[in-house]
């Protein structure tokens, strides 16, 4: 199940609800709460009382949405000890101690919170506050004390303003466990926590099992957790001092979000909106890359998920048990090449793009310089490594490592890690650095200047698209072992056989193929059980590269949402792969979109659906945990549509392969289109999120005017469809850009906020470009939007003649090369 359906299914819990007779948020000693009572917070927005979860019958206390996604659960009190029937009641003490009876007398749940003796005259009250909280109040003193909130006791979900984390003075440490289904809160198998031990770092556990890791917190975020911060929306705060360590998450917004573990285990951040009426994904983070597992590569060994196998040793360091390590397993880890001599005789390897390890095992110091924080490493032997605490201000602090270091994950962190290497090894890592630089520099001075040409662009390739693996050559040139590679078999993706496709596709007739996507054909076809589905045969590959794609088609097929078109399966036939996807019923986009009559189908409030869509899906792919996507060639031809004209992103994932290593089998291969793609990228290959920032912009203004950028023509001006947006919105007509045929249906300020939005995300510069989290908040909130400035392909002129200068033969070449990574 996605997390989608199971979001579905928590907000659709069907509820045994009486009606509110109530409606205060206030209960005081002695009175009670019986099922089919409630109290509401004084503004509306959440309500307390008995329910039911899903199909169950039992009667649980929770605290629910009111206002919103009526029903979705945010607390639950007895989470193990259901009532069965409806005799349940909730009671405040006179000491301040919140009870369940069943029954009218049985004792089921109890806060265990009571007044403290020192209050002889308490006078204690239960209330729902607007955040989210129950609070038991004592306001016999002048301000009132809080003797027990419900914010201490998280069950699978984080509201803002809620501190996760331990309380120091009271021991009181928080955490959260899934439900164990839809239908029942009891605590699932998963317990996730904020660990104490060194510098703090988040955990989630399977049992004793540790199953993944984020953090530690970098001054700003915690290492790899996919919160952006700062941003528009909400602000995390990590604090630590004597009494307490925390971390919270606050809304600067009216909007609503909420951080839940669903009983998958994934953690999602999820913010409602309210145009949709259902809650949005913002983030999400499980285990769904091999990275994402806990100590998967053993200490000293590194993982990154762009390669297979996915760990290596680091620099200096040779696998422990080296059988294990043939059979692609690293889990035992790596041992140094030479020992440390403890004392003089030590160096330190500064390595960049890294997840740090486990800290639990560290110390830090938020004064000390780098400088005094490698004076101390290097003064105690059992010091392996040691870094900067916070990367603000240029980096300030000290993080100190003892023992061996676990978990690295080569990944996009801006924080540097200095690792402690005998100095004999980094003598020859020098010189072994220096040997491979000279044979750089012989190969340049008697080549070509076609091949200087091709080493140029080679090199920038390496340094410039992949930042988070930078120094990877420098660091990982150790490895001579990828021969005996097996496939990793721990996938669910089903493998259909080439007679079942042949089958379901007539023997892929022409009659049944439905398109001709940027990598092959695409067939309809009919499988025996009766499923509709899409055949995508992929243009030939070499085998070498057919493993390492499979690898990466498997981790494809967990990315899971519903405006991206599901992957069913695969089919393994010789030299060529073949993609099974789910069919779409009303194909891909441009083929109504841009027909006069089939457009028709499509009024505005279906296009602002297709563009909110779209937009979900992009965020899901640029934001999902570790495994960022970046698109590359999004067009109207892959976005397909389902039966109710729900955006489905079609194609992503695939452009890693194409654009992979395997250069040489691929070189005429281009991928991105013109007309959507961004100047950085159609001129100097460069691409990142903000290229299908670009390429999301480009089709939004299609939507709206029903016209294709490419063919865009305009009575006396040169402008391609950008630049006519552009002029409108100067001379503050843009709403003429609207296609005649949404006169009827639209509603005028979505379509200018839309159009708005388009023209900041085809800006020029990448960095003036929103994130797609800033887009879709846009695209939905009422604020005042940002200015856009001119974007790029301004006229169709400037365009050409900047792609001309780059059409010779030879350099077609090697912007095929540069489009390479
Ligand atoms: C309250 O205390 C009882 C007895 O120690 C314990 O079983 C129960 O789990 C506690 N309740 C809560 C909510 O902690
Ligand atoms: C009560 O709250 C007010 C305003 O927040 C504060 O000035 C005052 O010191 C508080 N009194 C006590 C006894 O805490
Ligand atoms: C990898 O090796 C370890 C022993 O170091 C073993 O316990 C584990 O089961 C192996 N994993 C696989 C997938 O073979
Ligand atoms: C941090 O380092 C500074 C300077 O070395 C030292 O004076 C201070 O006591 C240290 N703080 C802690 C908490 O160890
Ligand atoms: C090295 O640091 C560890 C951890 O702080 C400490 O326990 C140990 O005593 C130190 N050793 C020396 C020789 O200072």
């Amino acid at each position: 199940m996605d997390f989608h359906s199971m979001i579905l299914l928590f907000s659709c819990a069907l509820f045994l609800l009486g009606s509110t007779f109530a409606t205060q948020d206030t209960i005081s000693a002695n009175q009670a709460i019986k099922d089919g009572d409630t109290i509401v917070s004084h503004d509306q927005t959440y309500e307390l009382g008995f329910f039911s979860p899903g199909k169950s019958k039992n009667r649980y206390v929770g605290i629910w949405y009111k206002k919103i996604s009526y029903g979705t659960v945010v607390w639950v009190a007895n989470r193990e000890t259901p009532i069965t029937d409806k005799s349940g009641m909730l009671k405040l003490s006179t000491d301040g101690n919140l009870l369940i009876l069943s029954g009218g007398s049985t004792m089921i749940w109890s806060s265990n919170s009571t007044v403290s003796m020192r209050s002889n005259n308490p006078v204690v009250a239960v209330q729902l506050l607007d955040t989210g909280n129950l609070i038991v109040w004592d306001k016999s003193s002048t301000n009132g004390s809080v003797i027990w909130q419900s914010f201490d006791y998280p069950v699978n979900t984080i509201l803002p303003g809620m501190k996760y984390g331990k309380n120091l003075v009271t021991g009181r440490h928080s955490s959260l466990t899934p439900w164990k289904s839809p239908d029942d809160p009891a605590p699932g198998m998963y317990h996730h926590w904020l660990d104490t031990n060194g510098y703090p770092q988040l955990f989630a556990r399977q049992g004793p099992v540790l199953l993944s890791r984020f953090g530690p917190w970098n001054g700003l975020m915690f290492q790899g957790l996919p919160l952006e911060n700062p941003n528009a929306i909400y602000f995390v705060e990590f604090v630590y001092n004597d009494k307490e360590i925390y971390f919270v998450y606050k809304m600067k917004t009216t909007v609503f979000q909420r951080i839940t573990v669903m009983p998958d285990n994934t953690a999602v951040q999820l913010q409602w909106i309210d145009q949709i009426h259902d809650w949005a994904v913002f983030s999400s983070s499980g285990e769904k890359d091999k990275c994402g597992r806990f100590g998967l590569c053993g200490p000293y060994g590194s993982c990154s998920i762009d390669r297979y196998p996915p760990c290596k040793c680091m620099v200096g360091f040779r696998p422990r048990v080296p059988d294990e390590w043939d059979k692609a397993n690293g889990s035992s880890g790596c041992e140094r090449n030479r020992a440390l001599s403890c004392g003089s005789g030590d160096g330190f390897m500064k390595l960049s793009g890294m997840i740090f390890p486990d800290t639990r095992r560290s110390e830090f110091n938020h004064s000390m310089t780098l400088e005094e924080c490698e004076i101390v490493c290097r003064m105690n032997c059992s010091c392996t490594a040691y870094a900067n605490l916070d990367i603000r201000n240029g980096g300030t602090g000290c993080l100190l490592w003892f023992g061996d270091l676990i978990d690295i994950t080569e990944y996009d962190v801006k924080q540097d890690l200095y690792i402690k290497l005998a100095a004999a090894e980094l003598a020859d890592f020098q010189s072994s650095f220096t040997r491979k630089k000279r044979v750089l520099t012989v190969v340049l001075s008697t080549s070509s200047a076609v091949l200087l040409l091709f080493a140029v662009a080679y090199v920038c390739i390496k340094k410039n698209t992949s930042p988070h693996m930078n120094q990877r050559g420098n660091f990982y040139g150790l490895d001579k072992k990828n021969s005996s590679v097996q496939m990793e078999d721990l996938d669910d993706l089903p493998s259909f056989s080439i007679r079942e496709i042949s089958k379901a596709t007539h023997n892929f007739n022409t009659n049944n193929k439905i398109g001709e996507g940027g990598f092959g054909p695409v067939y309809k076809g009919l499988l025996e059980d009766g499923r509709e589905i899409a055949v995508k045969r992929l243009s030939e590959t070499s085998q070498q590269g057919l493993d390492e794609f499979m690898n990466e088609i498997r981790t494809i097929a967990k990315l899971q949402h519903r405006n991206l078109v599901k992957l069913l399966g695969y089919c393994n036939n010789g030299n060529e792969l073949i993609l099974i996807y789910e069919y779409m019923i009303n194909k891909s986009l441009d083929l109504i979109l841009f027909d006069e009559t089939r457009s028709m189908m499509l009024d505005w409030p279906h296009r602002f659906n297709i563009i909110h869509g779209m937009a979900r899906g992009i965020l899901y792919l640029h934001q999902d945990s570790r495994l960022q996507i970046i698109h590359r060639d999004l067009k109207a031809g892959n976005i397909l549509l389902d039966a109710d004209m729900n955006p489905k992103i079609s194609d992503f994932g695939l452009a890693r392969k194409f654009v992979g290593f395997d250069t040489t089998a691929m070189t005429k291969k281009v991928v991105g289109t013109y007309g959507y793609m961004p100047p950085e990228y159609a001129l100097y290959g460069r691409f990142s999120t903000k290229s299908d920032v670009f390429s999301f912009g480009v089709l939004l203004l299609e939507i709206v005017s029903g016209k294709k950028n490419r063919e865009f023509s305009h009575d006396d001006r040169n402008d391609n469809l950008l630049g006519h947006a552009w002029r409108l919105y100067t001379q503050g007509r843009s709403i003429e850009l609207m296609s005649a045929s949404l006169r009827g249906s639209c509603i005028a300020s979505e379509v200018l906020r839309c159009l708005q939005v388009g023209l900041l995300c085809v800006q020029h510069h990448a960095e003036d470009r929103p994130t797609m989290l800033s887009v879709v908040l846009m695209l939905v909130s009422e604020g005042v939007l940002p200015q856009p400035k001119q974007p790029a392909f301004y006229s169709e002129e400037s365009c050409s003649t900047k792609l001309e200068s780059i059409s010779s033969d030879e350099e077609e070449y090697m912007i095929t090369l540069l489009y390479a990574r």
